[in-house]
Protein backbone atom coordinates (compact mmCIF):
# COMPACT_ATOMS: atom_id res chain seq x y z
CA UNK A 1 0.00 0.00 0.00
CA UNK A 2 1.45 3.28 -0.42
CA UNK A 3 1.67 6.33 1.62
CA UNK A 4 -1.28 8.50 1.08
CA UNK A 5 -1.92 12.01 2.55
CA UNK A 6 -5.61 13.31 2.31
CA UNK A 7 -5.54 16.89 4.31
CA UNK A 8 -7.22 20.67 4.30
CA UNK A 9 -4.48 22.68 3.79
CA UNK A 10 -6.66 25.47 3.36
CA UNK A 11 -10.29 26.62 4.16
CA UNK A 12 -11.79 23.93 2.02
CA UNK A 13 -8.84 23.26 -0.15
CA UNK A 14 -7.77 19.54 0.53
CA UNK A 15 -4.90 17.86 -1.20
CA UNK A 16 -4.59 13.93 -1.98
CA UNK A 17 -0.95 13.12 -2.08
CA UNK A 18 0.12 9.35 -3.11
CA UNK A 19 4.06 8.27 -2.77
CA UNK A 20 4.79 6.44 -5.61
CA UNK A 21 8.37 4.44 -4.28
CA UNK A 22 7.28 1.91 -7.62
CA UNK A 23 8.47 4.06 -10.42
CA UNK A 24 12.19 3.26 -10.37
CA UNK A 25 13.04 5.15 -13.67
CA UNK A 26 10.75 8.71 -14.03
CA UNK A 27 9.57 9.30 -18.06
CA UNK A 28 11.47 5.30 -18.20
CA UNK A 29 14.88 7.81 -18.29
CA UNK A 30 15.29 9.39 -14.47
CA UNK A 31 16.37 6.48 -11.63
CA UNK A 32 14.55 7.88 -8.77
CA UNK A 33 15.65 5.43 -6.02
CA UNK A 34 14.36 8.62 -4.11
CA UNK A 35 10.68 8.20 -5.62
CA UNK A 36 8.23 10.59 -6.08
CA UNK A 37 5.03 12.37 -5.33
CA UNK A 38 1.66 13.05 -6.69
CA UNK A 39 -0.24 16.22 -5.24
CA UNK A 40 -3.95 16.25 -6.65
CA UNK A 41 -6.34 19.10 -4.68
CA UNK A 42 -9.85 19.24 -4.37
CA UNK A 43 -11.65 22.60 -3.73
CA UNK A 44 -15.18 22.71 -1.84
CA UNK A 45 -17.00 25.56 -2.62
CA UNK A 46 -20.70 26.43 -1.97
CA UNK A 47 -21.76 25.88 -5.57
CA UNK A 48 -19.98 22.10 -6.09
CA UNK A 49 -16.65 21.14 -6.02
CA UNK A 50 -13.48 21.93 -8.06
CA UNK A 51 -10.63 18.80 -8.44
CA UNK A 52 -7.35 19.58 -9.60
CA UNK A 53 -5.21 17.09 -11.90
CA UNK A 54 -5.21 13.82 -10.44
CA UNK A 55 -2.12 11.09 -9.91
CA UNK A 56 -0.28 8.06 -11.85
CA UNK A 57 -2.22 5.65 -13.32
CA UNK A 58 -0.62 3.09 -11.11
CA UNK A 59 -2.75 4.61 -8.30
CA UNK A 60 -6.46 4.99 -9.92
CA UNK A 61 -8.26 2.71 -7.11
CA UNK A 62 -6.58 4.50 -4.46
CA UNK A 63 -7.62 7.87 -5.80
CA UNK A 64 -11.10 7.11 -6.20
CA UNK A 65 -11.27 5.89 -2.37
CA UNK A 66 -9.29 8.83 -0.80
CA UNK A 67 -11.82 11.26 -2.89
CA UNK A 68 -14.74 9.69 -1.84
CA UNK A 69 -13.45 9.95 1.59
CA UNK A 70 -14.07 13.69 1.31
CA UNK A 71 -16.66 14.23 -1.58
CA UNK A 72 -19.62 12.66 -2.91
CA UNK A 73 -18.28 12.36 -6.34
CA UNK A 74 -21.30 13.44 -7.60
CA UNK A 75 -20.55 17.28 -6.34
CA UNK A 76 -17.67 17.50 -8.39
CA UNK A 77 -18.73 19.60 -11.19
CA UNK A 78 -15.51 21.13 -12.53
CA UNK A 79 -11.98 19.10 -13.11
CA UNK A 80 -9.12 21.44 -13.78
CA UNK A 81 -6.35 19.91 -15.64
CA UNK A 82 -2.86 21.98 -15.47
CA UNK A 83 -0.98 19.70 -17.55
CA UNK A 84 -1.97 16.97 -19.39
CA UNK A 85 0.89 14.38 -18.86
CA UNK A 86 -0.10 11.03 -17.51
CA UNK A 87 1.41 11.47 -14.20
CA UNK A 88 -1.31 14.05 -13.10
CA UNK A 89 -4.26 12.74 -15.29
CA UNK A 90 -3.73 9.09 -15.57
CA UNK A 91 -6.70 8.94 -13.42
CA UNK A 92 -9.04 10.87 -15.48
CA UNK A 93 -10.62 8.41 -17.55
CA UNK A 94 -11.76 6.35 -14.26
CA UNK A 95 -12.94 9.84 -12.64
CA UNK A 96 -14.98 10.14 -15.68
CA UNK A 97 -16.38 7.09 -15.70
CA UNK A 98 -17.27 6.80 -12.22
CA UNK A 99 -18.99 10.46 -12.28
CA UNK A 100 -20.37 9.41 -15.81
CA UNK A 101 -19.14 12.32 -17.30
CA UNK A 102 -21.05 14.75 -15.43
CA UNK A 103 -18.24 17.35 -14.42
CA UNK A 104 -16.80 19.97 -17.15
CA UNK A 105 -13.41 19.60 -18.00
CA UNK A 106 -11.34 22.80 -17.52
CA UNK A 107 -7.81 23.28 -19.26
CA UNK A 108 -5.76 25.20 -22.17
CA UNK A 109 -7.13 24.68 -25.74
CA UNK A 110 -4.82 21.44 -26.56
CA UNK A 111 -5.77 19.87 -23.60
CA UNK A 112 -8.74 18.87 -25.46
CA UNK A 113 -7.13 16.71 -27.64
CA UNK A 114 -4.00 15.33 -25.49
CA UNK A 115 -6.74 13.50 -23.21
CA UNK A 116 -8.45 12.50 -26.02
CA UNK A 117 -5.40 11.08 -27.53
CA UNK A 118 -3.85 9.71 -24.13
CA UNK A 119 -7.05 8.56 -22.54
CA UNK A 120 -9.45 7.99 -25.36
CA UNK A 121 -11.69 10.56 -23.20
CA UNK A 122 -13.94 13.32 -24.64
CA UNK A 123 -15.36 15.08 -22.11
CA UNK A 124 -17.52 18.26 -21.57
CA UNK A 125 -14.38 20.55 -21.92
CA UNK A 126 -14.10 24.43 -21.93
CA UNK A 127 -11.11 25.89 -23.50
CA UNK A 128 -9.63 28.70 -21.02
CA UNK A 129 -7.64 31.58 -22.46
CA UNK A 130 -4.23 33.03 -21.04
CA UNK A 131 -5.27 35.17 -17.55
CA UNK A 132 -9.16 34.12 -17.51
CA UNK A 133 -10.67 34.40 -14.65
CA UNK A 134 -13.77 31.87 -13.23
CA UNK A 135 -15.92 32.32 -10.39
CA UNK A 136 -16.96 28.99 -8.35
CA UNK A 137 -18.87 29.54 -5.22
CA UNK A 138 -16.98 32.10 -3.16
CA UNK A 139 -13.69 31.40 -5.08
CA UNK A 140 -11.96 33.36 -8.06
CA UNK A 141 -9.87 30.55 -10.06
CA UNK A 142 -7.37 32.34 -12.29
CA UNK A 143 -5.81 30.51 -15.19
CA UNK A 144 -2.48 31.47 -16.26
CA UNK A 145 -0.21 29.70 -19.37
CA UNK A 146 3.20 29.16 -18.42
CA UNK A 147 3.51 27.15 -21.94
CA UNK A 148 6.50 24.78 -21.93
CA UNK A 149 5.98 23.72 -17.95
CA UNK A 150 6.54 21.15 -18.80
CA UNK A 151 4.30 20.74 -22.05
CA UNK A 152 3.11 22.97 -24.61
CA UNK A 153 -0.34 23.03 -22.86
CA UNK A 154 1.17 23.51 -19.23
CA UNK A 155 -1.31 25.92 -17.03
CA UNK A 156 -1.13 27.29 -13.53
CA UNK A 157 -4.47 28.11 -11.48
CA UNK A 158 -4.58 30.94 -8.79
CA UNK A 159 -7.11 30.91 -6.59
CA UNK A 160 -7.44 34.96 -5.73
CA UNK A 161 -9.67 35.04 -2.65
CA UNK A 162 -7.20 32.31 -0.99
CA UNK A 163 -4.16 33.17 -2.17
CA UNK A 164 -3.28 29.62 -3.58
CA UNK A 165 -1.19 28.83 -6.78
CA UNK A 166 -2.27 25.22 -7.66
CA UNK A 167 1.40 24.80 -10.05
CA UNK A 168 1.61 20.99 -11.13
CA UNK A 169 4.73 20.63 -12.14
CA UNK A 170 6.01 24.09 -11.89
CA UNK A 171 7.86 24.51 -8.16
CA UNK A 172 7.71 20.28 -8.16
CA UNK A 173 10.39 18.25 -6.94
CA UNK A 174 11.44 14.39 -6.47
CA UNK A 175 11.30 12.41 -3.61
CA UNK A 176 8.74 11.75 -0.90
CA UNK A 177 8.96 14.45 1.81
CA UNK A 178 8.37 13.40 5.28
CA UNK A 179 6.33 16.39 5.97
CA UNK A 180 3.56 18.19 3.60
CA UNK A 181 4.56 21.92 4.04
CA UNK A 182 8.18 23.24 4.19
CA UNK A 183 7.76 24.22 7.73
CA UNK A 184 10.61 22.17 8.85
CA UNK A 185 14.13 23.33 7.46
CA UNK A 186 15.02 19.96 7.66
CA UNK A 187 13.09 18.57 5.93
CA UNK A 188 13.39 21.30 3.51
CA UNK A 189 17.18 21.06 3.45
CA UNK A 190 16.75 16.96 2.73
CA UNK A 191 14.39 18.11 -0.43
CA UNK A 192 15.62 20.74 -2.17
CA UNK A 193 18.59 18.43 -4.07
CA UNK A 194 15.90 16.30 -5.59
CA UNK A 195 14.44 20.14 -6.74
CA UNK A 196 17.73 20.79 -8.50
CA UNK A 197 17.44 17.05 -9.59
CA UNK A 198 13.88 17.25 -10.99
CA UNK A 199 14.33 20.39 -12.60
CA UNK A 200 17.49 19.52 -14.75
CA UNK A 201 16.21 15.63 -15.29
CA UNK A 202 12.16 16.44 -16.17
CA UNK A 203 11.82 20.66 -17.28
CA UNK A 204 16.08 20.89 -18.11
CA UNK A 205 15.09 21.14 -21.80
CA UNK A 206 12.81 24.63 -21.29
CA UNK A 207 14.73 26.72 -18.78
CA UNK A 208 14.36 29.53 -20.79
CA UNK A 209 10.42 28.66 -20.78
CA UNK A 210 11.17 28.35 -16.87
CA UNK A 211 12.78 31.72 -16.63
CA UNK A 212 9.62 33.38 -18.92
CA UNK A 213 7.24 31.51 -16.90
CA UNK A 214 8.39 32.76 -13.78
CA UNK A 215 8.79 36.77 -14.87
CA UNK A 216 5.03 35.86 -16.04
CA UNK A 217 3.87 35.23 -12.83
CA UNK A 218 5.42 37.81 -11.28
CA UNK A 219 4.23 40.15 -13.95
CA UNK A 220 0.90 39.42 -13.38
CA UNK A 221 0.55 40.91 -9.82
CA UNK A 222 0.30 36.80 -8.54
CA UNK A 223 1.71 36.62 -4.85
CA UNK A 224 0.85 33.47 -3.27
CA UNK A 225 0.58 32.63 -0.03
CA UNK A 226 0.73 29.15 -0.58
CA UNK A 227 2.13 27.42 -4.00
CA UNK A 228 0.88 24.21 -4.21
CA UNK A 229 2.55 21.80 -6.84
CA UNK A 230 1.75 18.50 -8.35
CA UNK A 231 5.04 16.94 -6.89
CA UNK A 232 6.19 17.01 -3.45
CA UNK A 233 6.21 19.70 -0.69
CA UNK A 234 3.59 22.72 -0.36
CA UNK A 235 5.19 25.91 0.45
CA UNK A 236 3.84 28.39 2.61
CA UNK A 237 6.51 29.64 5.14
CA UNK A 238 9.94 29.93 2.63
CA UNK A 239 7.71 30.69 -0.78
CA UNK A 240 10.68 32.87 -1.55
CA UNK A 241 12.87 29.83 -1.15
CA UNK A 242 11.49 27.83 -3.96
CA UNK A 243 10.84 30.60 -6.19
CA UNK A 244 14.95 31.74 -5.67
CA UNK A 245 15.42 27.82 -6.38
CA UNK A 246 13.92 27.89 -9.82
CA UNK A 247 14.96 31.16 -10.48
CA UNK A 248 18.74 29.68 -10.51
CA UNK A 249 18.66 29.30 -13.81
CA UNK A 250 18.01 32.97 -14.33
CA UNK A 251 20.87 34.21 -12.16
CA UNK A 252 23.00 31.50 -13.13
CA UNK A 253 23.35 30.32 -9.46
CA UNK A 254 25.83 27.61 -9.25
CA UNK A 255 27.17 25.91 -6.04
CA UNK A 256 30.70 28.02 -4.81
CA UNK A 257 33.51 25.84 -5.40
CA UNK A 258 31.83 22.35 -6.54
CA UNK A 259 33.55 20.81 -8.98
CA UNK A 260 32.04 17.72 -10.66
CA UNK A 261 34.29 14.95 -12.32
CA UNK A 262 32.40 12.15 -14.67
CA UNK A 263 34.31 9.31 -15.90
CA UNK A 264 34.07 6.31 -18.04
CA UNK A 265 36.62 3.34 -17.59
CA UNK A 266 36.77 -0.39 -19.11
CA UNK A 267 40.48 -1.09 -17.79
CA UNK A 268 41.08 1.45 -15.71
CA UNK A 269 43.04 4.02 -17.46
CA UNK A 270 41.23 6.83 -17.42
CA UNK A 271 40.43 6.45 -14.20
CA UNK A 272 43.85 6.05 -12.60
CA UNK A 273 44.48 9.92 -14.48
CA UNK A 274 41.34 10.92 -12.78
CA UNK A 275 42.55 9.62 -9.69
CA UNK A 276 45.87 12.21 -10.44
CA UNK A 277 43.39 14.92 -10.97
CA UNK A 278 41.01 14.06 -7.67
CA UNK A 279 44.48 14.09 -5.57
CA UNK A 280 45.40 17.51 -6.99
CA UNK A 281 41.80 18.87 -6.80
CA UNK A 282 42.14 17.52 -2.89
CA UNK A 283 45.61 19.21 -2.72
CA UNK A 284 44.23 22.65 -4.00
CA UNK A 285 41.03 22.32 -0.71
CA UNK A 286 38.67 21.00 -3.56
CA UNK A 287 36.53 18.28 -3.00
CA UNK A 288 34.66 17.55 -5.98
CA UNK A 289 31.65 15.32 -6.63
CA UNK A 290 32.56 12.05 -8.21
CA UNK A 291 30.37 10.24 -10.70
CA UNK A 292 31.94 7.02 -12.88
CA UNK A 293 30.87 4.45 -15.19
CA UNK A 294 33.36 1.45 -15.02
CA UNK A 295 33.18 -2.34 -14.92
CA UNK A 296 32.02 -2.57 -11.41
CA UNK A 297 29.83 0.51 -10.85
CA UNK A 298 27.46 3.23 -12.72
CA UNK A 299 26.44 6.16 -11.42
CA UNK A 300 22.71 7.11 -11.91
CA UNK A 301 22.53 9.97 -15.04
CA UNK A 302 20.02 11.62 -13.61
CA UNK A 303 22.48 12.86 -11.19
CA UNK A 304 25.11 13.07 -13.25
CA UNK A 305 23.38 15.92 -14.77
CA UNK A 306 21.91 17.58 -11.63
CA UNK A 307 25.50 17.89 -10.04
CA UNK A 308 26.52 18.92 -13.19
CA UNK A 309 24.24 21.64 -13.54
CA UNK A 310 24.99 23.07 -10.44
CA UNK A 311 28.89 23.21 -10.44
CA UNK A 312 31.09 26.05 -11.13
CA UNK A 313 33.32 23.52 -12.90
CA UNK A 314 33.40 20.10 -14.33
CA UNK A 315 35.62 17.49 -15.52
CA UNK A 316 35.04 14.89 -18.10
CA UNK A 317 36.91 11.98 -18.61
CA UNK A 318 36.32 9.08 -21.00
CA UNK A 319 38.56 7.18 -24.08
CA UNK A 320 38.02 6.82 -27.51
CA UNK A 321 36.13 3.56 -28.21
CA UNK A 322 35.61 2.41 -32.13
CA UNK A 323 36.48 5.58 -33.47
CA UNK A 324 34.15 7.55 -31.36
CA UNK A 325 34.06 9.63 -27.75
CA UNK A 326 33.26 6.24 -25.38
CA UNK A 327 28.94 5.35 -25.88
CA UNK A 328 28.02 5.98 -22.35
CA UNK A 329 29.84 9.29 -22.35
CA UNK A 330 28.12 9.56 -25.76
CA UNK A 331 24.62 9.12 -24.26
CA UNK A 332 25.94 11.82 -21.24
CA UNK A 333 26.87 14.34 -23.26
CA UNK A 334 23.43 14.09 -25.77
CA UNK A 335 21.29 14.25 -22.05
CA UNK A 336 24.06 17.88 -21.39
CA UNK A 337 23.10 19.05 -24.58
CA UNK A 338 19.49 18.63 -24.22
CA UNK A 339 18.88 19.75 -20.56
CA UNK A 340 21.79 22.09 -19.56
CA UNK A 341 23.16 25.10 -20.83
CA UNK A 342 27.02 25.19 -21.70
CA UNK A 343 28.28 28.19 -19.23
CA UNK A 344 31.04 26.30 -17.36
CA UNK A 345 34.20 25.96 -17.62
CA UNK A 346 35.45 22.14 -18.39
CA UNK A 347 39.02 20.17 -17.85
CA UNK A 348 39.07 17.19 -20.32
CA UNK A 349 41.14 14.19 -19.60
CA UNK A 350 40.87 11.31 -22.42
CA UNK A 351 42.86 8.15 -22.77
CA UNK A 352 43.11 6.41 -26.30
CA UNK A 353 44.88 3.38 -27.76
CA UNK A 354 45.64 3.94 -31.59
CA UNK A 355 44.08 7.67 -32.13
CA UNK A 356 42.89 10.32 -29.66
CA UNK A 357 39.16 11.08 -31.59
CA UNK A 358 37.25 11.07 -27.84
CA UNK A 359 39.47 14.28 -27.04
CA UNK A 360 39.01 15.88 -30.39
CA UNK A 361 35.20 15.17 -30.48
CA UNK A 362 34.36 16.14 -26.93
CA UNK A 363 36.47 19.29 -27.51
CA UNK A 364 34.34 20.37 -30.52
CA UNK A 365 31.32 19.15 -28.92
CA UNK A 366 31.31 21.06 -25.51
CA UNK A 367 32.42 24.29 -27.59
CA UNK A 368 29.72 24.47 -29.77
CA UNK A 369 27.87 24.00 -26.69
CA UNK A 370 29.41 27.22 -25.16
CA UNK A 371 31.28 25.67 -22.38
CA UNK A 372 34.98 26.53 -21.73
CA UNK A 373 37.45 24.13 -22.34
CA UNK A 374 40.27 25.33 -19.87
CA UNK A 375 42.40 22.31 -20.67
CA UNK A 376 42.33 18.89 -22.41
CA UNK A 377 45.26 16.00 -21.78
CA UNK A 378 45.52 13.48 -23.99
CA UNK A 379 47.02 10.32 -22.75
CA UNK A 380 48.48 7.33 -24.75
CA UNK A 381 47.28 4.27 -22.68
CA UNK A 382 49.38 4.37 -19.32
CA UNK A 383 49.70 7.18 -17.52
CA UNK A 384 53.36 8.84 -17.29
CA UNK A 385 54.86 11.51 -15.53
CA UNK A 386 54.60 14.14 -18.89
CA UNK A 387 50.76 13.50 -18.58
CA UNK A 388 50.67 13.78 -14.16
CA UNK A 389 52.07 17.43 -14.65
CA UNK A 390 49.68 18.12 -17.33
CA UNK A 391 46.64 16.86 -15.45
CA UNK A 392 48.06 19.37 -12.75
CA UNK A 393 48.31 22.11 -14.62
CA UNK A 394 44.81 21.44 -15.92
CA UNK A 395 43.66 21.58 -12.88
CA UNK A 396 45.38 25.10 -11.80
CA UNK A 397 43.52 26.33 -14.79
CA UNK A 398 40.57 25.04 -14.08
CA UNK A 399 40.30 26.65 -10.42
CA UNK A 400 41.40 29.85 -11.66
CA UNK A 401 37.87 30.03 -13.28
CA UNK A 402 35.94 29.40 -9.61
CA UNK A 403 34.57 32.55 -7.88
CA UNK A 404 36.56 33.33 -5.54
C1 LIG B 1 36.32 -2.18 -27.06
C2 LIG B 1 37.42 -1.14 -27.20
C3 LIG B 1 37.44 -0.32 -28.30
C4 LIG B 1 38.47 0.61 -28.47
N1 LIG B 1 38.45 1.42 -29.56
C5 LIG B 1 39.50 2.31 -29.72
C6 LIG B 1 39.58 3.15 -30.88
O1 LIG B 1 38.73 3.10 -31.76
N2 LIG B 1 40.62 4.01 -31.00
C7 LIG B 1 41.58 4.10 -30.04
O2 LIG B 1 42.50 4.91 -30.15
N3 LIG B 1 41.54 3.29 -28.94
C8 LIG B 1 40.55 2.41 -28.77
N4 LIG B 1 40.51 1.61 -27.66
C9 LIG B 1 41.59 1.73 -26.68
C10 LIG B 1 41.19 2.59 -25.49
O3 LIG B 1 40.82 3.89 -25.88
C11 LIG B 1 42.37 2.69 -24.51
O4 LIG B 1 42.79 1.43 -24.12
C12 LIG B 1 42.02 3.51 -23.27
O5 LIG B 1 43.17 3.76 -22.53
C13 LIG B 1 40.98 2.79 -22.39
O6 LIG B 1 40.78 3.47 -21.21
P1 LIG B 1 39.82 2.85 -20.07
O7 LIG B 1 40.23 1.43 -19.93
O8 LIG B 1 40.06 3.67 -18.86
O9 LIG B 1 38.39 3.00 -20.59
C14 LIG B 1 39.48 0.69 -27.50
C15 LIG B 1 39.42 -0.15 -26.38
C16 LIG B 1 38.42 -1.08 -26.24
C17 LIG B 1 38.43 -1.96 -25.03
FE1 LIG C 1 5.11 17.06 -16.61
FE1 LIG D 1 4.59 16.00 -13.33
Amino acid sequence: MPSIYVKEVHNNLFLLRVDDHITKYFEGIWKIPEGIAYNAYLLKTENGCVLFDGWKADFTEEFLNELSTITDLDNIKYVVINHAEPDHTGTLKSLLKETKYKPLVIGHPMTKSLIKALHGVEPKFRAVKDGEEMSVGEEILKFVYVPWLHWPETIVTYLEKTGVLISCDVFGGYSIPKEIFDEDPEVVRNYIPYVRKYMVNVIGHYRDFVIKGLNKLRDSGIQPKIIAPGHGLLWRKEINRIIREYSRWDIQESIKGKVTIVYTSMYGYVENAIKEAISELKKQGVNPVIHKFTDKYRSNVGDVLSDLDDSEAIIIGTATYEAGIYPIMKYILTLVKEKMKGNKPVMIITTYGWGDIAGRSLRTELEDLGFKVVSAVSIHGTLDQTSIEKIKGGISLLLKELSS
